[in-house]
């Protein structure tokens, strides 16, 4: 079987480093490009996470720098989430592999452009680049099978109280993407909220073994303290399941829907707006994920993790 060709693009973060934990380690996937965007803290940062990620996991397709800021809106970082550096918690290797000189959405265009499969995009920061791609290269958007991506929640916000932080960060872009006709998974935080993993896991993530589970849990460690103080249960790990949504759904609820994107809104801006009894008249654009099992997403973790056995880079 053809694997499927896949985009990572992600503001990490320790999230966004699980779900590409759980990308690299999915035979089924062929990373074609990761690509970083400003969102939990400044490209500069953004990159550089990226790029240590990379390392950590083996993950050699090529690596490009995105976008600076959101297409209109003011830049807002998360660093009571994430930290100073965006990844806070265990130390990283130094970047090994080379960043690409050319514009994320060009490396985008080329990939898809290119690709024999139609491509699935993984968004797991602000949907910047997505949106700068499909305006500077309409061209692909025929080749782009499907865009995956954490963002947004059709009952609440975190950041704001109708707005997700991937979808308030940049939300002309997330109208872009939502607007684009290409078929769209959305793990908001209808789903991700219930994604939690608890300190009583951690144990049992770092007893994989192996140094990619060692530093999972590291971050783990340092991902949950946060959430708890302001009344979580554990660090919910949003990213990973805009993966998982495509690569086991099995273990989600899901259900399509018309959604759109506020831009008004004295309150509202930012948020996704589902239609659920239809009243726009409008075709579901929309499959959202509204539910998890979340002990089979720790058994898919420790999975994952085991992909990693034997597999150790200096840091
Ligand atoms: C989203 O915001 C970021 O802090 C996380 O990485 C996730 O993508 C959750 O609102
Ligand atoms: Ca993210």
């Amino acid at each position: 079987m053809n694997k499927i060709p896949v985009i990572l693009d992600g503001d990490p973060g320790h999230d966004d480093a699980i779900a590409w934990v759980f990308a690299k380690a999915d035979p089924r996937l062929d990373i074609r490009m990761v690509s970083s965007v400003a969102g939990n803290q400044t490209i500069e940062k953004t990159t550089y996470n990226m790029r240590r990620i990379c390392t950590l996991l083996g993950i050699d397709a090529p690596q490009v720098r995105g976008a600076v800021r959101p297409v209109t809106a003011d830049p807002v970082t998360a660093g009571n989430w994430h930290g100073e550096s965006g990844l806070d918690g265990p130390a990283m290797p130094e970047p090994a592999y080379p960043l690409e000189e050319i514009p994320a959405v060009d490396l985008m265009a080329k990939v898809i452009s290119e690709s024999e499969e139609p491509v699935i995009i993984f968004p797991t920061g602000p949907l910047t680049n997505v949106a700068e791609l499909l305006m500077i290269h309409p061209e692909v958007k025929e080749k782009i099978g499907r865009i995956s991506l954490m963002g947004g929640g059709v009952t609440h916000g975190n950041w704001k109280p109708a707005a997700e932080f991937n979808i308030m960060e940049d939300p002309e872009a997330a109208w872009t993407v939502f607007h684009s006709g290409i078929p769209i998974t959305m793990c908001g935080l209808d789903v991700t909220e219930k994604a939690i993993m608890q300190p009583d896991d951690f144990p049992r993530i770092r007893g994989v073994g192996n140094q990619a589970a060692e530093i999972v849990a590291g971050w783990l460690e340092f991902f949950y303290r946060y959430p708890m103080q302001i009344g979580y249960t554990g660090a919910p790990v949003h990213d990973p399941c805009a993966v998982l949504a495509v690569t086991h759904p099995e273990i989600f609820t899901m259900k399509d829907y018309y959604v759109d994107i506020e831009l008004g809104g004295e309150y509202t801006r930012g948020a996704t707006v589902a239609d659920f009894k239809g009243g726009l008249g409008k075709e579901p654009n929309t499959t959202v994920v509204l539910d998890i099992d979340r002990e089979k997403y720790i058994d898919l973790l420790i999975e994952a993790l085991h992909a990693y056995d034997g597999w150790e880079v200096a840091i």
